[in-house]
């Protein structure tokens, strides 16, 4: 597949918010750093509010959802609270993930498959209500397949195994995860769902995903924020901006 259009870039704000809630104040501001994301390029704002409240609170989604100008993609487990929440904000985007109390971060996708029926009846009004609804998946055909039937239009595969993979040097693993990412993005594609990818990336992983042509969006946090220490927030996503781009070039030359 040729690739026609320009990778977006959603820049997830979550750890603003890890930072500031360590002392318990008002500052480093999530919304501040949202709007400096937006300047640098970022196509797309990312924020999981997630059930122990442990990064953004409620009130930081009220200020997005009042304050930004490019689309909030609002991760979320699929509970009735949130149910609540999403519907009373309509989100442009809301990203079905899993959530385990006591994991660090999202460490693997949701199981469609296995709660098929539950989950096309979760995400119906959100579709009602106009929000592009995504799932977050492992690259599996299983949960491809049954994202697609329950309805949804986006899927996003989980590309923290290639990533961790990568850092831990276990390049045949690293080469494995990625062929399988490739191979289920091309895949999900052919069924109608367009596709997103995240999770784990930074500058030395992002670009073979970044040149797969059926892939529409990256979303990317952890990085930047820990970046955004060393040079700054706009420098630190310009740079991951620059990458992407140059990634999707090269993949467009070789595919003529
Ligand atoms: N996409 C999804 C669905 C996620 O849950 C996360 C982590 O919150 C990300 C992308 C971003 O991952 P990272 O912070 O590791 O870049």
């Amino acid at each position: 597949m040729p690739i026609t259009e320009r990778l977006r870039l959603g820049v997830n704000i979550d750890h603003v918010a890890t930072v500031r809630n360590a002392r318990g104040g008002d500052t480093p501001d999530p919304l501040r750093a949202a709007k400096l994301a937006e300047e640098a390029g970022a196509d797309g704002i990312t924020a999981h509010l997630r059930e122990d409240r442990r990064h953004i609170s409620d009130r930081d989604i009220d200020a997005l959802v009042e304050a930004l100008t490019v689309p909030l993609n609002f991760e979320m487990a699929a509970t009735d609270e949130m149910m609540q929440i999403a519907l009373r904000h309509k989100p442009h985007a809301v990203c079905i993930v899993p959530e385990k109390r006591e994991e660090r971060t999202t460490e693997g996708g949701l199981e469609v498959a296995r709660e098929e029926k539950r989950l096309a009846n979760y995400i119906a009004p959100l579709r009602e209500a106009g929000c592009r609804v995504s799932i977050f998946i492992g690259a599996d055909s299983k949960q491809i397949e049954a994202a697609a039937r329950i309805g949804a239009e986006v899927i996003e595969l989980h590309t923290g195994a290639y990533c961790d993979a990568h850092a831990e040097g276990r390049l045949v693993a690293r080469d494995t995860e990625l062929q399988a990412l490739r191979e289920m993005s091309a895949y999900a594609h052919s069924l109608g769902l367009e596709v997103h990818a995240g999770h784990g990336l930074t500058y030395d992983t992002v670009a073979p995903v970044a040149a797969f042509p059926e892939v529409r969006e990256l979303n990317i946090g952890h990085f930047l924020i820990g970046e955004a220490i060393f040079r700054g927030l706009k420098p630190a996503i310009a740079e991951m901006r620059a990458l992407m781009d140059a990634a999707r070039g090269d993949a467009l030359k070789s595919t003529g």
